[in-house]
């Protein structure tokens, strides 16, 4: 099987740091998030094609300069053609079945297991659920006999949800759904295709284990702290010199002697934190400077980022040289 990732979006939630760097590249527990999804993929997967658009250029360099374990291959889109079109854009060459991978979900899931299930259904879709209380930033499933999915609304008001399993962005599909998709134009699969793809048979994959989606600052740092809990963060080691909780995902070429952290950081490469600041519930990019005496908590520094020696950054979205840029 292939798999399909979607990394074409904007962002938009989590500007203005998005206008320097896509989504997909921000580091969660020490890794970007796109291979925190790409890593649920099994080894024997033959190719992963990355549907692009927006900061394609940083995508392709990052992917460059480290590789992940299957064969990469990145198709553009000139203008955002919305999920649907970015995947009728990428269609060539698919496999049948394929994995449909949202780039920006962080998940304990098994998709070998889901795509077992997926070829034993005989149904056209198998789509993985998580449960959440509220539902109203995600695609909602109604389900019936043998988790088989008999309705689907896209960001639905909290009185039509029909449940509380949502779409978790990974999915598998036979490749007949992309004929259904409308070439050269913005279309969103999950409000225009899916719906009516119910009647060939499209199931449920309830995950049990933890699920997010990092689309927002909230969501982001707590992503980071299930993936930090799951253990997917690596050790977790106070930088060297440090003092206080962790864990924190220290990157290449970071520093941070002298400095004190709570729990659930990530320093980008190159971040450094100097003494007597304090670094807590936060991501802070490459190259980022967190100076003496500073304190970030909940927050997301943007790459280059200077924060001033003795202030406060709390709950905040930092980026440099962007508009909305909030210092
Ligand atoms: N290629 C391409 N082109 N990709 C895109 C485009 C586009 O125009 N727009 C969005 N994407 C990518 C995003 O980068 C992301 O990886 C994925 O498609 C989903 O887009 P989001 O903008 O993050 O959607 P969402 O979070 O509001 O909703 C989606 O994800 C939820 C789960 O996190 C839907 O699939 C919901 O049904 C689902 O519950
Ligand atoms: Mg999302």
């Amino acid at each position: 099987m292939k798999a399909l990732a979607l990394i074409g979006g904007f962002g938009t939630r989590l500007r203005p740091v998005t206008y320097v760097v896509p989504k997909q590249l921000i580091p969660l527990a020490g890794k970007p998030m796109l291979y925190h999804v790409l890593d649920l993929l099994p080894d024997d997967v033959e190719e992963v094609v990355l549907a692009t658009g927006y900061m394609a250029d940083a995508i392709d360099g990052y992917v460059r300069s480290h590789p992940p374990r299957w064969p990469i291959r990145t198709v553009r889109e000139s203008e955002p053609l919305g999920t649907g079109g970015g995947m009728k854009n990428a269609a060539a060459g698919m496999s049948d079945p394929f994995y449909l991978l949202n780039s920006d979900v962080i998940a304990a899931a098994d998709l070998g297991s889901m795509a077992r299930r997926h070829r034993a259904s005989g149904g056209v879709g198998t789509m993985a659920l998580a449960r959440v209380d509220d539902t109203r930033p995600y695609g909602v499933a109604a389900l019936g006999d043998g988790d088989r999915i008999t309705a689907f609304v896209e960001k639905p008001e909290p009185s039509d949800a029909p449940s509380h399993w949502i779409n978790a962005g990974l999915s598998i599909w036979g490749r007949s759904v992309l004929d259904r998709i409308p070439p050269s134009r913005a279309v969103s699969f999950e409000r225009e295709i899916v719906p009516g793809l119910l009647a060939e048979g499209v199931f449920g994959f309830r995950l049990a284990g933890y699920w997010d989606d990092a689309g927002t600052r909230e969501r982001l740092l707590r992503a980071q702290r299930l993936l930090f809990d799951g253990g997917r963060g690596g050790d977790g080691r106070l930088p060297a010199g440090s003092t206080g909780d962790g864990p924190v995902a220290a990157m290449e070429g970071s520093s941070a002697a002298g400095a004190s952290f709570g729990k659930y950081v990530t320093l980008g490469p190159r971040a450094r934190v100097e003494p007597g600041a304090r670094v807590e519930d936060s991501v802070v990019m490459d190259g980022a400077v967190v100076e003496r005496g500073a304190h970030v908590v909940g927050s997301l520094v943007g790459p280059g980022v200077r924060v001033a020696a003795g202030s406060r950054v709390e709950s905040a979205v930092l980026a440099d040289g962007a508009p909305g840029t909030t210092r």
